[in-house]
């Protein structure tokens, strides 16, 4: 015990002495003056420094590999999303003080909020921007970590928490869009609550739920309110704790190897303070200028109040919800609702628990040859994800040709059989000509179903007018 300690001095002493090498940076000033740890602490200021620095640096470690801080390693992308989630809960606090939440006063406060508030249009412009910039970190982060083989052995757990987090930030941005109670968010919310109503059995109950009720009204507003600001982001809050710790426990990201490298060969290390830390604080200022810029030139709008009596044409969920309502109106809503996403779901869950042939880490694409699979899963989604919504929309008459089938599988199994099909055999195609293990060929899977996602999002959002029909963004 005694000589594990004594081993570990060395490493501080380190620190100490490349930090006098040359004058440091503003963000190492900063961190030395709040977390220079005194060995022997003498004096209770001093016993609650050496407290407060275990508590926050055990998080960090103090050396870490060199190849790792790399910005397009990560793309610094999971700290860009814990920094977003705390300008949230910041600015989040600050509109509590003047939002109401009832369907008479909520409007209204928020009009007042705009108008008569200084700097209050501003801050809920900051919470707008940094909530929708949020999930799409937030998917770009998922993209980055499996991209890079992170899910893997001691990070397998993380994976799944991961998940987690993904669906609580969209639960987060759900929640909150319901709040302006104008006719956006009041419709918005309508359509979505509604699709609750596609589960069989239990769907008018899970609409009751969610609704408080069997319409929206008072009880949905406090019942989203509640949520938005005290239990999701708990819940944020302590899965983000969950997943920094097992960050720290995998012994920090992932290690980018080249293939022809020894695996016990140790990489060359650098210190956290300054090398990783220096690149935290710029990225964290980088991003929290860009969402003042967008927070100044692009106001986050508020519509006429909600009308509960005449819905807006064509009335859209959330943008981020916009593929699931394009895949609404092309599968059986049980299939469209229920069941491809819950698979999708299942599937995420799954993908650190698959068999591999040999676990590959570390690397973009893990290989060449990954690479070349993922490139043409995601060119194969960009071709026929919009080649499906057209044929679909004009070409198919799935029922009328199925006529004696029950419009659960006609219009549900039978075209998500063919859909899925279709992704399975350019999966198969691209396998046959570019060779690859299990984890190559996920990979092509993967690129496939994120890339036909974010398309029929794009559908979704600029290529759907009036009625839902199809037609140009301009027109
Ligand atoms: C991950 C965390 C969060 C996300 C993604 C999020 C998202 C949102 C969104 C999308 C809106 C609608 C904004 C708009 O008008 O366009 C909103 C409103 C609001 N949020 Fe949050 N929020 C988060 C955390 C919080 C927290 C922690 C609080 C308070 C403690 C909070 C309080 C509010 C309030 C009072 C409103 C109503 C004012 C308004 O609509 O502008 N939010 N939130
Ligand atoms: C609010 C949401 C999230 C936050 C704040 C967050 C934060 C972080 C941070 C700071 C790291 C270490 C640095 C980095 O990789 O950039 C990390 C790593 C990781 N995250 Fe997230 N994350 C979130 C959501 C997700 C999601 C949606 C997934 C996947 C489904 C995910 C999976 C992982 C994995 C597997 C690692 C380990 C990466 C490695 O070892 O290289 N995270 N996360």
């Amino acid at each position: 015990m005694v000589e594990n300690r004594r081993e570990k001095k060395p490493d501080r002493s380190e620190e100490a002495d490349t930090s006098v090498e040359s004058r440091p940076g503003l963000p190492v000033r900063i961190w030395r003056s709040v977390f220079r740890t005194p060995l022997t602490p003498r004096t209770e200021r001093e016993r609650k420094r050496v407290v407060l620095n275990h508590l926050v640096l055990h998080n960090r470690p103090v050396r870490l590999p060199e190849r790792t801080i790399a910005f397009r390693h990560t793309f610094g992308l999971g700290g860009m999303s814990a920094t977003l989630v705390g300008l949230l809960i910041l600015t989040g606090v600050l509109l509590m003080f003047v939002y109401e939440p009832s369907p008479d006063r909520a409007y209204g406060s928020i009009e007042a909020l705009r108008r008569d508030v200084r700097f209050g249009g501003l801050v809920r412009n900051v919470h707008h921007w940094s909530a929708n910039l949020l999930v799409f970190i937030v998917f770009l982060h998922m993209i980055r970590t499996f991209f890079t083989g992170a899910f893997h052995g001691t990070r397998q757990f993380n994976w799944v928490i991961g998940v987690l987090l993904l669906l609580v930030v969209l639960a987060a941005n759900f929640t909150g869009y319901l709040l302006p109670w104008d006719q956006l968010s009041f419709w918005a919310i309508t359509i979505v609550t509604g699709m609750l109503g596609y589960v069989p059995l239990i769907g008018d109950g899970l609409i009751r739920l969610a609704r408080g009720g069997a319409e929206i009204g008072g009880a949905t507003l406090i019942n989203f309110y509640t949520f938005h600001t005290t239990i999701i982001p708990v819940t944020i809050v302590g899965l983000m704790a969950f997943h920094f710790w097992r960050v720290r426990k995998a012994g920090g990201v992932v290690i980018p190897r080249q293939s022809d490298e020894d695996p016990e060969d140790k990489p060359a290390t650098v210190l956290f303070v300054p090398s990783l830390l220096t690149r935290e604080f710029v990225t964290g200022l980088v991003l929290v200028a860009a969402v003042m810029v967008l927070a100044v030139a692009f106001d986050a709008g508020l519509g006429e109040a909600a009308n509960p009596g005449m819905s807006p044409n064509p009335a859209k969920a959330p943008w981020y919800f916009l593929g699931l309502q394009e895949l609404l109106l092309h599968f059986h809503p049980t299939w469209a609702v229920v069941i491809l996403p819950g698979l999708v779901l299942l599937a995420l869950l799954a993908i650190p628990y698959l068999r591999y042939d040999e676990p590959m880490e570390g690397r973009w694409f893990v290989s060449d040859t990954g690479r070349t699979l993922a490139t043409a899963g995601a060119l194969a989604a960009v071709v026929l994800t919009p080649l499906w919504v057209l044929v679909d929309e004009y070409a198919t008459d799935w029922s009328g040709w199925l006529g004696g089938l029950p419009p659960v599988l006609s219009e549900g199994l039978v075209p998500a059989v063919v859909a899925l099909g279709l992704t399975g055999a350019v999966i198969h195609l691209a396998g046959r000509q570019y060779g690859g293990n299990r984890q190559e060929k996920l990979q092509a899977a993967f690129a496939f179903l994120a890339t036909a996602l974010v398309i029929l999002t794009a559908v979704g959002v600029w290529f759907r007018g009036e009625g839902m029909s199809l037609g140009w963004p301009w027109t």
